[in-house]
């Protein structure tokens, strides 16, 4: 079964949820500065989340159980070539030129809020800014093509074809995803495809949208530590992602911040 908003408490809590996850990533802009380290962010964030905001951080423990050791750190920070899920690290400094992403998901009152921006610590190059801009203009027209009635390969074909246009390649080991009660749901929102293929779109399903776009190539490896996913030729990757829901003709997007109203 896919995740899905069925009551008005599911609607209000969907909402409140992406709220406060948008609020950290307003709050945590100021503090990604050149000579900080991403452990720093991860402990700012987390009082912020905890204390601030009285969500519980979903990525703190996650995962685990088979072979793989649960996420260690309440938020994901992901620096230049790291893909996503790049781990917190003391030894993690933030250097001018650096490009990073905070991925953030916050629980409230049962429900999860998950959202991801890109910052630029001191000068960014052309290229960095360049990746960027047409990673989150993937991101948008992805959900452009969001209402009831499309299907999910609408959406992954928006973004393959303005990433690929720019000569940018999609990375296709991760996707978005239901999100509800549930952190990682049905379906799978893949970042490519074909028009008119995969299920189609209802009112009142929620998912997330979360396009990965590589510099250079697609293909990706995960290092030794079990969560990092970097590209295979150490080229720059950028992500942006939004939680939202169907509408009848659109999207409502849970995790706006104040800058794209
Ligand atoms: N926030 C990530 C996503 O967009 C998932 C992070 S899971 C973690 O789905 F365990 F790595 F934190
Ligand atoms: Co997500
Ligand atoms: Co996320």
């Amino acid at each position: 079964m896919v995740a899905k908003v069925s009551t008005d408490t599911d609607l209000e809590g969907m909402r409140a949820a992406g709220a406060a996850a948008a609020s950290v990533l307003e709050m945590i802009g100021d503090h990604v500065v050149q000579g900080t380290t991403t452990e720093a962010l991860n402990e700012i964030c987390h009082k912020f989340i905890v204390d601030d905001l009285d969500c519980v951080p979903a990525p703190l423990n996650y995962g685990g159980g088979g072979k793989q050791m649960p996420f260690p750190k309440s938020i994901c920070t992901s620096v230049n070539h790291v893909v996503c899920h790049g781990i917190p690290s003391p030894s993690k400094k933030l250097r001018s030129g650096d490009v990073l992403n905070i991925d953030i998901t916050v629980i409230k009152g049962g429900y999860h809020g998950d959202t991801s921006k890109m910052f630029f610590v001191g000068e960014a190059s052309v290229l960095a800014r360049r990746l960027v801009k047409v990673t989150q203009e993937c991101l948008y027209k992805g959900i452009e093509a969001v209402r009831a009635g499309a299907t999910l390969g609408d959406i992954g074909h928006a973004i393959q074809k303005h990433a690929e246009s720019q000569r940018f390649s999609v990375v296709r080991e991760f996707c978005g995803h239901g999100i509800g009660k549930v952190f990682h749901d049905a379906p799978q929102v893949l970042h490519y495809g074909r028009p008119g293929t995969g299920i189609r779109l209802e009112e009142g399903m929620t998912f997330t949208i979360e396009p990965m776009i590589n510099a250079g190539k697609r293909h990706i490896k995960i290092l030794p530590d079990q969560w990092t996913a970097v590209t295979k030729d150490h080229k720059m990757s950028a992500q942006w992602e939004h939680t939202l829901m169907v509408t009848a003709d659109g999207a409502e997007v849970f995790t706006l911040r104040k800058e794209e109203h």
